[in-house]
């Protein structure tokens, strides 16, 4: 039995003895059951397949076959492979003779893990040298302060083009800052489209443009972006970070919360132009400024190291996945299917995205008839199709189809869409 012959019960049984040398290969780590004394049921969340197998988390991790596809927004769905390979690390990190979330932030082991991480970052994003790269917490939240903050005077006017609620939100925290105006917002007709960039008035004298590059509640997506008149392009990439191949030289500053194409939420990646930094006004708190963490290697205070870890893997596998172009191809692949199908339902299901702006990695869709909407949510969930519900501020349904959702997933959700159609049209 595992229990008996595991090298932790070996060492209690006789703590002197010495441990074998390669004590579990990582096909037994993933199967073995370490059975407790006693076990202990811990409850969580209940998901279609959880409900149905109440193992106790202290049982061998859960098969590909018990998996749900997860439609959520963020935190989301992560790669199959990804997490295998952090499950068969987490006890013993490659020999270290500890987990990653043991280590000590300026220990070599954790250095070499944070600078492969922006190593490779910098590969799949060709990100130039002049550009420097931070890994920071406090989510997407905390840069709609931070920006203005560094490279901002307060009497400083910039730019926002509004379209969607996180475009709003940024907005709205720069104007504690700086002096933010809209020049344009999608608001009144409910975010559904981006504004030709020949017409938009931008201010000439703003130091910069702000823009949500992928808007995650409404799926409207930036295809290519506007010049600023004045200053530079910031973008708020949270949603298609590492999606597509992206010209980071068109950016001053691009930032992006992990947690829903690279990794665990608690880190968010920053690249700014390294002649932007230096620059933050008297009042920025040390946690916020660029200087800081750039002049200390994202290792001022102690970071969110398991995180970068995570992202770091995730980097790896979009390598091997042959980088960023391949990837988009992928997800033009998913999003096609997806959206060919609500537009293939004779108004069954409606985007309200105006086409050319359509999000690959949100997908917003409504029923025609909306009193089906809640039995659509819960028959979805029933065949293993979790988070399909809309946002609370927009209703309806949104399937987020990020990097890490398989193909497998979408053409479920369509099968079950089709479905579905069938039995209620
Ligand atoms: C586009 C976008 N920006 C910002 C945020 C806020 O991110 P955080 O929760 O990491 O602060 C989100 C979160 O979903 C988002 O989707």
């Amino acid at each position: 039995m595992a229990v008996a012959t595991s090298p932790h019960s070996l060492l209690l049984q006789n703590p002197n003895r010495p441990l074998p040398k390669n004590p579990i290969s990582p096909a037994t780590r993933l199967n073995t059951v370490h059975l407790p004394a006693k076990p202990i049921s811990i409850k969580c969340a209940a998901t279609a397949s959880q409900t149905q197998d109440q193992r106790p988390l202290t049982h061998a991790p859960a098969q590909s076959q018990d998996r749900v596809f997860n439609f959520a927004a963020g935190p989301a769905t992560l790669p199959e492979n990804v997490l295998l390979k952090a499950q068969s690390e987490l006890y013993n990190w490659r020999g270290s003779g500890m987990s990653v979330m043991e280590m000590s932030h300026r220990g070599k082991e954790f250095l070499s893990i944070i600078q492969k991480a922006e190593a490779d970052l910098r590969t799949l994003l060709n990100i130039p040298s002049e550009y420097a790269v931070l890994f920071l917490q406090g989510g997407a939240t905390t840069q709609f302060a931070a920006i203005p903050l560094n490279v901002l005077k307060p009497e400083d006017p910039v730019d926002y083009l509004v379209t969607g609620s996180w475009g709003d939100k940024a907005f709205k925290e720069a104007q504690k800052f700086c002096k933010p105006k809209v020049i344009w917002s999608g608001k009144s007709e409910k975010y559904t489209r981006i504004p030709a960039f020949e017409g938009l008035e931008q201010s000439s004298d703003a130091k910069y443009l702000h823009i949500c590059a992928n808007e995650t509640i409404h799926g409207v997506e930036f295809k290519d972006y506007p010049t600023p008149k004045n200053g530079i392009l910031v973008a708020d990439m949270s949603s298609n970070f590492c999606s597509k191949p992206v010209d980071v030289s068109k950016f001053g500053i691009i930032y992006a919360g992990a947690q829903k194409n690279v990794g665990p939420s608690g880190v968010t990646i920053v690249i700014i132009r390294k002649d932007l930094i230096g620059n933050a006004q008297e009042i920025t708190p040390i946690m916020l400024d660029y200087k800081i963490h750039a002049e200390n290697n994202s290792l001022y205070n102690t970071p969110p190291c398991y995180c970068i870890y995570m992202c770091g893997l995730v980097f790896e596998d979009l390598l091997e996945q042959g980088g960023l172009v391949e990837v988009e191809k992928k997800n033009e692949k998913k999003a096609k299917i997806l959206y060919d199908a609500i537009d293939e339902s004779n108004g069954f299901f409606r985007c309200p995205v105006e086409k050319s702006v359509r999000s690959l990695m949100n997908v917003p869709f409504t029923l025609e008839k909306p009193e089906l909407e809640a039995d659509f949510v819960k028959e979805a969930a029933k065949e293993k199709m979790i988070q399909l519900k809309g946002h609370r501020s927009v209703g309806g349904m949104r399937a987020s189809i990020y990097n890490a959702m398989p193909l497998a997933g979408v053409e479920n959700l369509v099968a079950f869409m089709k479905d579905f159609q069938a039995r209620h049209a």
